[in-house]
């Protein structure tokens, strides 16, 4: 096994009492660069864009650096692309539905894996389709195309999961791109889930597998700054208003008239997250310097283990296949007649274990894993406050190790239908979450 120790670059990762984090793919704790990188530049801090100090003046600078910087970690073209700084994904992607909604082809192809940020911002703009997944999960790339080729021209994107925040499955993103473009429409990556575990490459503007539009989060790379990033083409966004507008978005206001900044200042209202981007961008400094592709083989050597010994685990059901291919380290499970509340409950309170439970935000995408059928659907429909079906998902970073997994896995061997109950009694203050 590859033990890199990758624990050291992480604040608090390398103690041994501290509890054991699965839950990666909701949010990462910070690398210990990035601390040092906020902490270093703090005393030079100021207003960006805005002042005429020194420090102003090298604030400025240093954001526009950041930007460059994260542009170019996805191989972005500084003439072609335009990167926007948002506060998460969700965000990111909430602006480019907007963005986009003022043209005229009304139609998106999202797949039936997105979570809600990669859905929901599509269904308020535009008629959506979603692109079916297979038995196990994947995307079926066949489907994608039928649907494409049903509504042709009318198509304005394809929106489509990097990787799962569910089962961590990888879509194919330049075959995807290549079929979008082939129809005429253009593609949206959400790499939130992807960019901490997978190099990513958007491609040069004219080559058929270019990504036109990715978003991702640093709070996921190690970087909790409240930073995100939309890459676009310019061209799209030099002709669109602001969705918010103020401060740091114009060029001049007078009483009757406004001339918008250009952008990516005019689509970044109000003071810009100047922390957030140093932190962002030392945190994809640290990834080159490990290597993602080292960083992608020791998760992937993590995922492997893992399956291999919770699909030995007595009553503990897979919501994905076996396959340790095309994956980020995503495991979603639950165990026979133990509540996937209770199940990841249990985990923090008796072998220290953080992982998510429930639906992960990506709702219709778990009830088709479940199985839930219309009738099982309508009564949670009716029913809102009903104690929800789920499951538990435990998700890796590059930190964790064989032998946290280890803990888990002897821990959840042990778990029956009635020492869970045991469990529950001894530790009256559980919540149902
Ligand atoms: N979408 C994030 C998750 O999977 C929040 O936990």
């Amino acid at each position: 096994m590859n033990n890199r120790n990758y624990e050291n670059l992480i604040i608090g990762a390398e103690q041994t009492d501290t509890e054991i984090c699965f839950d990666n793919a909701a949010t990462t704790p910070p690398f210990k660069s990035v601390m040092a990188a906020v902490c270093g530049f703090a005393p030079f801090y100021s207003s960006v864009h805005r002042g005429s100090g020194k420090k102003s003046e090298a604030a400025s600078k240093l954001f526009e650096q950041c930007r460059k910087e994260i542009l170019s970690f996805v191989n972005g073209d500084p003439v072609h692309d335009v990167l926007i700084f948002t506060k998460n994904t969700t965000e990111s992607i909430n602006k480019l539905a907007a963005a986009l909604a003022c043209e005229s082809r009304n139609i998106v192809i999202a797949t039936e894996m997105e979570h809600h940020s990669n859905d929901l911002p599509w269904r308020k703009h535009f008629k959506t389709f979603y692109a079916e997944t297979d038995k196990a999960g994947r995307l079926c790339l066949n489907d994608l195309e039928d649907k494409l080729k049903q509504h042709k021209s009318k198509v304005r994107l394809v929106t489509v999961t990097g990787a799962s925040n569910v089962t961590g499955y990888i879509n194919d993103i330049h075959t995807i791109a290549e079929m979008a473009h082939k129809y005429g429409a253009e593609i949206l990556v959400d790499a939130a889930q992807l960019a901490p575990h997978s190099e990513i490459d958007i491609k040069k503007p004219d080559t058929p597998g270019h990504i036109d539009y990715l978003a991702f989060s640093s709070h996921k790379m190690y970087a909790p700054f409240g930073t995100g990033v939309l890459i676009a083409p310019k061209a799209v966004f030099q002709k669109t208003s602001p969705e918010h507008s103020g401060g740091g978005t114009v060029n001049l206001v007078t009483r009757n008239n406004v001339i918008w900044e250009e952008t990516p200042h005019k689509d970044e209202a109000g003071t810009p997250n100047l922390m957030g981007a140093v932190a962002m961008a030392s945190a994809l400094k640290t990834i080159c310097d490990v290597g993602m592709n080292n960083i992608a083989a020791y998760e992937a050597e993590l995922l492997k283990y893992a399956l291999k010994k919770m699909s030995n685990i007595s009553g503990l059901r897979l919501y994905c296949d076996g396959k340790e291919t095309s994956r980020i380290g995503v495991i979603p499970f639950n165990i026979r007649k133990i509540p996937h509340q209770d199940l990841a409950a249990a985990l923090s309170q008796e072998a220290g274990v953080a992982v998510r439970s429930g639906c992960f935000c990506a709702q219709p995408y778990v009830q088709k894993l479940l199985g839930m059928d219309d009738h099982t659907i309508k009564y949670y429909q009716n029913y809102p406050d009903a104690a929800r079906p789920g499951m538990v998902r435990i998700s890796f970073g590059l930190y964790n190790t064989i032998q946290e997994i280890d803990r888990m896995s002897d821990f959840l061997s042990t778990l029956t239908h009635s020492n869970i109950k045991e469990i529950r009694k001894n530790h009256e203050h559980y919540k149902i979450f």
